[in-house]
């Protein structure tokens, strides 16, 4: 039987704007082209391990809109447990402005909306999700006090954590000593630790101050530089592979879903950054979050 992975977090519905350069403040430049997407980064992290055969739930909560309709169906046809999807009756969907360039670059507004609303009590309700899995996955793009209660729910019953602290806010101390795995991109890792991350030298001084507040294992994801794991073990960088980039929008979300996948199905930890690093490449050089998350036949390590 396959491992349940219960991914906890946002749904938002992505509204994106290609346009050459991001505007400077007072400036409007005009964009070449609008698109919608399915996006937040707990959604994009469930549909990206459900589409590399992962057995996903996805707790989440949407809005009474079309958007979290559609947010359900599309988690369905992606064969995601849809029945951990919440609604709030009286507050929308969350949404987020994402602007791309021409380098692939983004910059991203979002505005919560129902993400918000989802609270340590609908945990609670939602409970059989967090006792059935055995990897729980979650980001930051939910209330704060619902993320401290899951991770203690979570070590009480001696599951296997795993956070990617996006977007960034301050953990308590308390929280890092119970994560099997934390996974910062490098501007995460830099504001979490105090450590500039440049390189792989700044990565490692990044990761083993996580190591000392307690988390088992780290990686820090350098973008085009690949991913830096360490453990009390070992310690490596994987480089990625050069792909002409796109959109970058959710390839840190990308990495975390086939990431644990790939600990799921047992892989040592080199083959499941190598997994991940090669799902996130194919991510960066398609548009969009979740859209762009490939299939399992499409990835050859
Ligand atoms: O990580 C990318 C995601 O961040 C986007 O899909 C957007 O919704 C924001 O949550
Ligand atoms: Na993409």
């Amino acid at each position: 039987m396959k491992k349940i992975i219960t991914v906890i977090g946002s749904y938002n519905h992505d509204m994106v704007f290609r346009t050459t350069c991001f505007p400077e403040p007072g400036e409007t430049v005009t964009a070449r082209k609008l698109e919608m997407f399915s996006g937040g980064k707990g959604a994009n992290q469930a549909v990206a391990a459900a589409r590399l055969g992962g057995d996903v739930c996805f707790i989440t909560k949407v809005g009474n809109d079309a958007f979290g309709e559609n947010a359900k169906r599309k988690f369905s046809i992606d064969n995601m447990r849809t029945e951990y999807v919440l609604r709030d009756m009286k507050t929308p969907s969350g949404t987020a402005a994402i602007l791309v360039n021409d380098e692939g670059q983004n910059c991203i507004v979002v505005n919560p909306g129902a993400n918000d609303k989802l609270s340590p009590n609908d945990i609670d309700d939602c409970i059989e999700a967090v006792t059935e899995a055995s990897f729980i996955l979650m980001q930051l793009e939910i209330p704060y006090d619902t993320v401290k209660h899951v991770i203690k729910k979570a070590d009480q019953m001696g599951k296997k954590m795993i956070l990617n602290p996006a977007p960034t806010v301050a953990l308590e101390d308390e929280l890092y000593s119970k994560l099997f795995l934390i996974t910062p991109n490098q501007t995460e890792a830099a504001a979490l630790t105090g450590v500039t991350v440049e390189n792989e030298v700044s990565a490692s001084k990044a990761a083993a101050v996580f190591l000392e507040k307690g988390v088992q294992n780290v990686i820090i994801t350098l973008g085009e530089n690949g991913a830096f794991f360490k453990n009390k073990d070992q310690e490596f960088l994987v480089p990625i592979q050069e792909v002409e980039v796109m959109d970058t929008t959710g390839a840190g979300d990308i990495f975390n879903g086939a990431l644990v996948v790939a600990l799921a199905e047992g892989k040592s930890w080199r083959q499941a950054v190598e997994f991940a690093n090669s799902a996130s490449s194919i991510g960066v050089s398609r548009m969009g979050a979740q859209s762009s998350a490939p299939y399992r036949n499409e990835i050859s390590v």
